[in-house]
């Protein structure tokens, strides 16, 4: 239990601290629809079977080459216009995903030009389908330590030029798009008027709140990750498995996954991570309003809704329209349900994602 949480203990509502905020979001999805009955065109499959063991019936492909920044960069833009900022002012760039522009430069790098706001840090993370907690969670560390101050943390992934399109026990979940935030730094000026009586304890705004305050922005983030199961979500191409004639005519160096594994290690860590990110700051999961977990399928999102004891409509959920988008399914979950006005600011909202490593990772946040 977190210090703050340890001195409330006895209080209605915590005491918790947070150094940074969401300010904005935005998303892309590719214009190019791929329905189930494209796989069952040509894979022994149905469309039937993929919604009922998936919950998805589409999910969105690009056409052609583009790259990662490309893809990222309507997100961006959307997600620093309704910040109320410039391109200008964002000093951070972080970019979660496994299928960058290059092997080098960073696809960070790449959007930053795209933006054009050159001399802040950039960089590219790689957790796989935890890629955005892992990113949003740095994000918020170095506005703690003063580093940055606006940092656009990108979600992005393209998974249709790494799936083996004659698997179908897993190119059928996959879907292209990107998601994108803009985390700033939390004074109690900028926290929007719900926060009275909030302290800032540091030049840098470190906000601490009172009994029965709602301080926006991030509480808590906890990542994890268990490199025993390397082996049952992978992609072997690179250092350890050069791409050969020989891989390439066997498809060897497309994804491969042992679904009834991974599946089996998200439900159980998922649960375990948001009951533990919740309780660690004092909150009951009763008192969450929204549950937005990385989108891979409609019955993990459900057997996580019975094991928290949490109503099914709190767990955010696209997967049926946009499948599988591993980095970007978190900011593209956010994004759409703020734009549809599910999330709203005072919300108390739980992220979390499970993926390939295995990673996984958690938030606690007051929209
Ligand atoms: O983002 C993190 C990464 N990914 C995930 O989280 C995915 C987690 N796993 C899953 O979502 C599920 O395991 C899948 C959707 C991939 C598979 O569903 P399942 O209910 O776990 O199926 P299964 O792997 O236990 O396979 C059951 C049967 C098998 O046939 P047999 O051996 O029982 O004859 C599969 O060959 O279903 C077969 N199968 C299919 N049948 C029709 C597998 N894929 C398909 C398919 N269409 N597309």
């Amino acid at each position: 239990m977190s210090a703050a949480a340890e001195l409330n203990e006895e209080a209605d509502y915590p005491e918790v601290c947070s150094v940074s905020r969401v300010l904005g979001t935005g998303y892309n999805l590719p214009d190019h629809v791929v329905t189930n009955d494209y796989f069952a065109s040509y894979l022994d499959t149905s469309a039937q079977w993929i919604r009922d063991r998936t919950g998805i019936s589409e999910r969105r492909w690009v056409e052609g080459d583009v790259p990662a920044s490309e893809l990222a960069e309507p997100a961006a833009r959307d997600a620093i216009r309704r910040a109320g900022l410039q391109p200008e002012d964002i000093d951070g760039i972080i970019f979660a995903t496994v299928t960058p522009d290059y092997i080098f430069p960073s696809s960070a790098v790449f959007l930053q030009a795209r933006l054009g706001c050159h001399g802040g840090l950039a960089f590219d993370v790689n957790a796989v389908c935890s890629g955005f907690l892992y990113a949003i969670a740095t994000a918020d560390a170095l506005i703690g330590k003063g580093i940055a101050k606006n940092i656009l943390v990108i979600g992005c992934d393209i998974y249709s030029k790494i799936i083996n399109k004659n698997d179908r026990s897993s190119c059928i979940l996959f879907g292209d798009g990107a998601g994108a935030l803009v985390l700033g730094a939390n004074t109690a000026a900028e926290s929007g008027g719900k926060d009275s009586g909030t302290q800032v304890v540091e030049a840098r705004g470190v906000g601490v709140s009172g009994s029965g305050e709602t301080l926006c922005g991030i509480y808590a983030s906890e990542l994890g990750a268990d490199g025993r199961h390397t082996g049952i979500l992978c992609v072997p191409s690179g250092t350890a498995a050069p791409v050969t004639p020989e891989s390439i005519k066997t498809d060897a160096h497309y994804l491969t996954m042992d679904g009834r594994e991974v599946f089996k290690l998200a439900v159980r860590k998922l649960a375990e991570i948001n009951e533990s990110i919740v309780v660690s700051q004092g909150f009951s999961l009763s008192q969450v309003d929204w549950f937005a977990s990385h989108q891979a399928n409609q019955r993990i999102l459900s057997a996580m809704a019975r094991s928290l004891g949490a109503p099914e409509e709190k767990m955010l959920s696209n997967v049926e329209k946009v499948g599988n988008t591993s980095a970007a399914s978190v900011p593209i979950l956010l994004a759409e349900a703020e734009e549809q006005g599910k999330i709203k600011s005072g919300d108390l909202v739980v992220l979390s994602a499970f993926g390939g490593g295995v990673t996984w990772g958690s938030m606690l946040l007051r929209w």
